[in-house]
C-alpha cells in the first residue's frame, strides 16, 4: 500500500514511524515531513495548500491511503478533494472536521447526540455577549468559535475578567462568533478513537500539558508533554466516556450524511456529576500521538485504511501493556519567540526500544542537526509503571543538547499533576 502522509511535526514523524512498520507498506512519501519522517520514508517538499497539486502528485506515485495530521487541510477541505478524486483519506470532511473547527457548530451536535457538555451561549458579536456578561452578573469561559492554534480561550474569574477577554478575544480573531460557557470543575483527560464512519477504537485515555512551567503554571503552549495511560480513568471510566462522550457524536454525524473518518479526539473534564466534553479535535494531537502511537499494537495502517474506506476492524488492534511519557525539548525563547539553528548533540546516541525520539523542529543543515522550531523533539519512554517510563524518557532527554534547550520537569509525576 502507498501512503501520502501530511504534515511535518512530532505527531507525523510518529506516525510515520508506526505506518512504515506496517507489513503492507509499499512507498511512504511525506509531504513536506521533517528530519524524522525522512528516516521511515521520503520527504517531498511540497506547499499544503496547492490541493490540486497534491492530488496530482498523489495519481502519479500510485498513493492508496492519504493519512492527513494537522488540522488546518482537513477544515479546508483536503479530504473531500481526495475522495472526489477517488482516493481513501484518513481524515474527516471539512463538514465533519466542523467539530473542531468551529466551536459552535460542536455544541450543536453535542445537544443533538446528548453529549454532556458545559451550557453555552453562541453570541455574532462581542457586544452582545458583554450584555450578557453584564446582566448575568458572573464570570464566564469565553471561546472564540474556530480554529486559533491553542489562543481561543480564557477562563476568568470574574465579570471584569470575562469582559476583558472578550474584548481581548474579538480583537485577536475579529469575526468570529463568541462562546460563553459554564465554567466545569475536575481534572482533564484526552480520549482519542480512531472512527470510520460508524466503529470506532478509543486509544488510552491521555493527558496532556500545555502550560510552560512545572506545575501547570506560566503560558500556554503547543503542549510540553503528555502522559498515557492515565490511572484516574478506569477502564469503566473509559467505556462511559466513549458511549456518552464520543459514540453518540459519530451517531449523529453519521445520521446527519456527514460521517466522521479518522481521529476524533474529545477534551474531558471529569466533574463531579460524570464525564463532559470540553471540545472536539477532528485528528491527532500533537505531541500525544507521540505517547499513544507506541501504545498500540497491531498494523496501524490497515487500521487507517480501514478507517477511511468504512471498514474498521477494531478486534485487530490491541493495547500494549504499559505506559508511555513523552517529554518535549524546545527551543530557547519558546513559546514567545524561539530561536532556530542551534546544534543539537546527543540523539543518535539514545536508541533503544524503551525510548523514542520524535523529530519536531529539527533541520540537517550543513553542520549537521540543529534545531529548526520552538518544540524540537518529543522524547517518549516506555515502561511497565508510570515512573519506569518517566526516567526512561528523563534520562535520554538529558543525554540530548542543544544551546537553550529546557522542557518540564514534572511530566508523569506521581500523581499525575
Ligand atoms: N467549560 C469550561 N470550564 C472550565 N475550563 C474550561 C472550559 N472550557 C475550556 N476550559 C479550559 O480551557 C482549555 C482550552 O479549552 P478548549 O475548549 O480545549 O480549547 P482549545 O484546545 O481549542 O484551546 C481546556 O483544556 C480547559 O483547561
Ligand atoms: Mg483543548
Amino acid at each position: 500500500m502507498n501512503v501520502l502522509l501530511i504534515g511535518s511535526g512530532g505527531r507525523e514523524h510518529a506516525l510515520a514511524w508506526k505506518i512504515a512498520q506496517s507489513p503492507q507498506i509499499g512507498k511512504l512519501l511525506c509531504v513536506p515531513g521533517n528530519t524524522g519522517t525522512a528516516h521511515h520514508g521520503q520527504n517531498v517538499p511540497f506547499p499544503l495548500d496547492d490541493f490540486a497539486a497534491l492530488i496530482d502528485l498523489a495519481q502519479r506515485e500510485a498513493i492508496d491511503l492519504v493519512v492527513v495530521g494537522p488540522e488546518q487541510p482537513l477544515a479546508d477541505g483536503i479530504a473531500d478533494r481526495f475522495a472526489a478524486a477517488g482516493i481513501p483519506v484518513f481524515g474527516p470532511s471539512a463538514e465533519a472536521a466542523r467539530l473542531e473547527s468551529s466551536k459552535a457548530y460542536a455544541k450543536e451536535i453535542m445537544a443533538e447526540a446528548r453529549v454532556p457538555t458545559a451550557a453555552a451561549h453562541v453570541f455574532a458579536t462581542a457586544a452582545a455577549a458583554a450584555d450578557f456578561v453584564r446582566s448575568s452578573g458572573a464570570a464566564w469561559v469565553v471561546k472564540a468559535d474556530g480554529l486559533a492554534q491553542g489562543k481561543g480561550v480564557v477562563v476568568p474569574d470574574s465579570v471584569e475578567e470575562t469582559l476583558a477577554a472578550i474584548a481581548q478575544l474579538s480583537g485577536d480573531l475579529p469575526g468570529q462568533q463568541l462562546l460563553l460557557e459554564e465554567r466545569l470543575i475536575g481534572r482533564e483527560v484526552s480520549v482519542l478513537a480512531l472512527c470510520d464512519g460508524r466503529r470506532l477504537v478509543a486509544l488510552p485515555p491521555a493527558r496532556d500539558h500545555k502550560r510552560l512551567g512545572d506545575g501547570d503554571v506560566g503560558p500556554n503552549t503547543g503542549g510540553m508533554g503528555v502522559v498515557a495511560p492515565v490511572d484516574d480513568v478506569t477502564p469503566g471510566q473509559l467505556d462511559q466516556i466513549v458511549s456518552s462522550c464520543l459514540q453518540p457524536a459519530i451517531d449523529a454525524m453519521a445520521a446527519r450524511g456527514t460521517p466522521f473518518h479518522g481521529v476524533l479526539y474529545a477534551g474531558i473534564m471529569l466533574t463531579e456529576t460524570g464525564p463532559k466534553v470540553l471540545e472536539y479535535n477532528a485528528r491527532f494531537g500533537d505531541p500525544e500521538a507521540q505517547a499513544l502511537l507506541p501504545l498500540i499494537e497491531g498494523d496501524l495502517l490497515e487500521a487507517l485504511y480501514g478507517c477511511a474506506t468504512g471498514n474498521l476492524q477494531p478486534e485487530k488492534l490491541r493495547r500494549r501493556k504499559g505506559y508511555a511519557v513523552c517529554v518535549v525539548l524546545c527551543a530557547a525563547g519558546y513559546p514567545e519567540r524561539p530561536r532556530k539553528g542551534d546544534a543539537i548533540r546527543g540523539v543518535e546516541a539514545v536508541d533503544d526500544n524503551k525510548v523514542l525520539i520524535f523529530h519536531a523542529g529539527t533541520a540537517l543543515g550543513a553542520t549537521g542537526l540543529c534545531t529548526a522550531g520552538g518544540r524540537v523533539i518529543g522524547v517518549t519512554g516506555l515502561g511497565g509503571t508510570l515512573r519506569q517510563a518517566r526516567e526512561r524518557a528523563y534520562e535520554s532527554a538529558a543525554g540530548i543538547r542543544f544551546e537553550g534547550k529546557h522542557h518540564r520537569m514534572d511530566i508523569g509525576k506521581e500523581p499525575t499533576p
